[in-house]
């Protein structure tokens, strides 16, 4: 079985697993960095579920979750976000998902978004697209910023909120709109589908956007950092190329990569 279709078929059992056991309110388990970065109960079950089924095929692999850190240090790594987008999980918002990907020697080969509330499975393969029920994504070209859609979020700190909403300020008049969604997993692949012209945010982690980066790319988008850099936590930008471009030009200057 390829790396995709395992994925597909574990991210797919953990969202039954979520969709079955979500009570009408969630109850918080504990706070992380900050009193508003929660976890609950199926964020752990979640990631349990999918660790079992990665260790149960393929022990040698090793595995970083959010909830329960890095295991084992084989050539093959699983990323897996058990629930990106925790808060609208909490609150009953359709927006929130599943995210797997898997890397070879430190690249990633394979990612799946599974945005569970609406039974949306996001794949892609490097080097052979990213599909949507059956469907071959293409993420919008030839839109100018002045009429782009653009996706962010913001992180869990005040004083990295701060700055965040600095450059905000900056972008929003010369934008078409802003959605802050709440998922940046489901915020890559929405770019990957054409549902927004671009994403960007700063202080992503590393499970957030490792399978959506992918499925982005494989769409035919950049997803790069500042300056040609990677992207990363600093920052992640992503769009087609001509956008792509307009984008970073109007986010550079302001220094988006600070905290106050
Ligand atoms: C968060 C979501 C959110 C983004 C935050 C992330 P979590 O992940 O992806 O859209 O703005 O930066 O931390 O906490 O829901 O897994
Ligand atoms: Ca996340």
């Amino acid at each position: 079985m390829t790396f995709a279709r395992m994925a597909e078929e574990i991210a797919a059992e953990a969202g039954e697993m979520l969709l079955a056991k979500r009570p009408a309110r969630p109850e918080i388990l504990a706070t992380k960095s900050s009193p508003t970065d929660v976890v609950t109960a199926l964020d752990r079950a979640s990631e349990r579920l999918i660790r079992d089924r990665i260790r149960a095929a393929r022990p040698d692999d090793a595995i970083l979750g959010e909830e329960g850190g890095q295991a084992g240090d084989g050539r093959v790594r699983w990323v897996v976000d058990p629930i990106d987008g925790t808060v609208n999980f909490l609150y009953g918002l359709p927006e929130w998902a599943v995210s797997v990907a898997v890397e070879v020697d430190g690249e990633v080969v394979a990612g799946v978004v599974n945005v569970v509330p609406r039974g949306e499975v996001f794949t892609a393969a490097r080097g052979e697209g990213a599909w949507l029920a059956g469907e071959r994504l293409r993420c919008n070209t030839g839109v100018p910023l002045d009429r782009a859609l653009i996706a962010t979020g913001f992180g869990y700190g005040a004083g990295r909120r701060r700055v965040q909403a600095e450059v905000l300020a900056h972008l929003l008049p010369h934008v078409r709109d802003i959605r802050r969604g709440g998922s940046a997993a489901s915020d890559l692949c929405s770019v990957a589908a054409g549902r927004v012209d671009g994403f960007y945010e700063r202080g992503l982690e590393y499970w957030d956007y490792a399978a959506g980066g992918l499925i982005a790319a494989e769409a035919g988008a950049v997803v790069e950092g500042l300056n040609g850099g990677p992207y990363g936590p600093e920052l992640t930008i992503c769009a087609a190329p001509g956008l792509f471009g307009e984008l970073h030009g109007l986010l550079a200057p302001l220094d988006p990569e600070r905290d106050s």
